[in-house]
């Protein structure tokens, strides 16, 4: 069978995160402007492009894959891809399989789509959850949908998926909620990881102006709780914890005050077939020229031994001073983090 994807830092990269829109129905301030430029629609891969790139990684060893976006539950045909690699679950059919279909949303449609996510297989969603109050959240996300989100966030747990909530920590937004929305999560038997916001694309606001580093947000959180590190790992970036009067999980994200990259496991590919190697990185493969070329299977192999051979060993995200350009010219939502 061909070789697993290891690369020059001896990292087996296991973990796909398959971004199959640019597009969002929110415009959170910190991921796109108001006025984002979308990408032509003949520019995103199709259907069975889109699972013919799945299963040339699942064949390679990835056996964890993340669908994302923009927003992924915004794509027509989702379900249809969902359930079609959903196909790889469990045993390995001589062409590698997975261990998890799971994808990241911004929770807005999991109403209507989260009992055909758990009929495909998917077992588990990480829904983005910024605040609890609705005009904080309107004002993040640019849109009044927070009753949405919330509706779908329990139609999730209705249909027996496990959620997990992202939060990306804003200073002077939603710093102040931190701990409720903790609580909240817990009390409702959600995971929750806290995210430290990341310099990717020009926005109207000034990230710094908003960085909050989690390093304070763990020390206030500590004055209020007994927090065990916990040596659970999802397969991503988070580290864990245990607070004890909740007797929930809590996850940190902290590209910019504690990096994470030596055990980096994955690599991204956007929604056109642009594989980045990084998240923090411009090093990128394109395959969707594989895809479309003579030998596409070849050509998919080839490039991503490519990928192998071009991975960074860390990003170097900062934000250290107002004013700054965003480390990289493109978005969260061309890559889905
Ligand atoms: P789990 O499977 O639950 O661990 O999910 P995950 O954290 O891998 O995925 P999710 O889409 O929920 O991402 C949470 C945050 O982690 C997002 O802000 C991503 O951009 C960020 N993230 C994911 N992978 C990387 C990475 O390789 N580097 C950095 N810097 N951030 C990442
Ligand atoms: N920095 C950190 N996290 C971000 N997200 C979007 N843009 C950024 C950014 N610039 C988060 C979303 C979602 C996850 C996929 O990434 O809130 O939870
Ligand atoms: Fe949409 Fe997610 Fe970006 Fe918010 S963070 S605008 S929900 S892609």
């Amino acid at each position: 069978s061909p070789a697993p994807l290891i690369d020059a830092f001896a990292r087996r990269i296991t973990y796909l995160r398959l971004s199959v829109i640019d597009r969002c129905d929110l415009r959170c301030t910190y991921c796109m402007p108001e006025q984002q430029t979308f990408l032509p629609k003949a520019e995103v891969l199709s259907l069975e492009e889109l699972h013919r790139l799945a299963l040339g990684f699942i064949a390679r060893g990835v056996t964890k894959l993340r669908l994302t976006g923009g927003e992924p539950l915004v794509r027509r045909d989702m379900i249809e891809l969902v359930q079609a690699l959903g196909r790889k679950l469990g045993a390995d059919d001589g062409h590698g399989h997975l261990d998890e279909l799971t994808l990241t949303t911004n929770g807005t449609r999991l109403a209507q789509f989260a009992g055909d996510l758990r009929d495909a297989g998917v077992r588990r969603v990480n829904v983005s959850l910024d605040t609890l109050d609705r005009a904080t959240f309107a004002r993040i996300a640019r849109r009044d949908q927070l009753a949405s989100v919330l509706e779908g966030i329990a139609a999730a747990k209705d249909a027996g998926l496990k959620v997990k909530l992202n939060t990306v920590a804003l200073k002077g937004v939603n710093e102040d909620e931190i701990a409720d929305l903790i609580a909240w999560a817990h009390g409702q038997g959600h995971e929750i990881t806290l995210i430290e916001v990341m310099p990717l694309g020009e926005v109207e606001e000034d990230r710094y102006d908003h960085y909050l580093p989690l390093t304070q947000v763990r020390e206030r959180l500590e004055q209020r709780w007994t927090m065990q590190p916990d040596t659970h790992r999802s397969g991503g970036p988070a580290r864990y914890w245990q607070v004890a009067e909740t007797g929930g999980r809590l996850g940190l994200i902290t590209p910019l005050t504690s990096n994470f990259c030596d055990g980096c496991n994955r690599v991204r590919v956007t929604a056109t077939g642009q594989l980045f190697a990084c998240l923090g990185g411009r090093e990128q493969v394109d395959l969707r020229a594989a895809l479309r070329s003579e030998d596409p299977d070849g050509a998919l192999r080839a490039a991503l031994d490519t990928a192998m051979a071009i991975k960074p060993a860390r990003h170097h995200f900062q934000i250290d001073r107002p004013g700054a350009a965003p480390h990289l010219a493109r978005h969260m939502s061309m890559t889905g983090g």
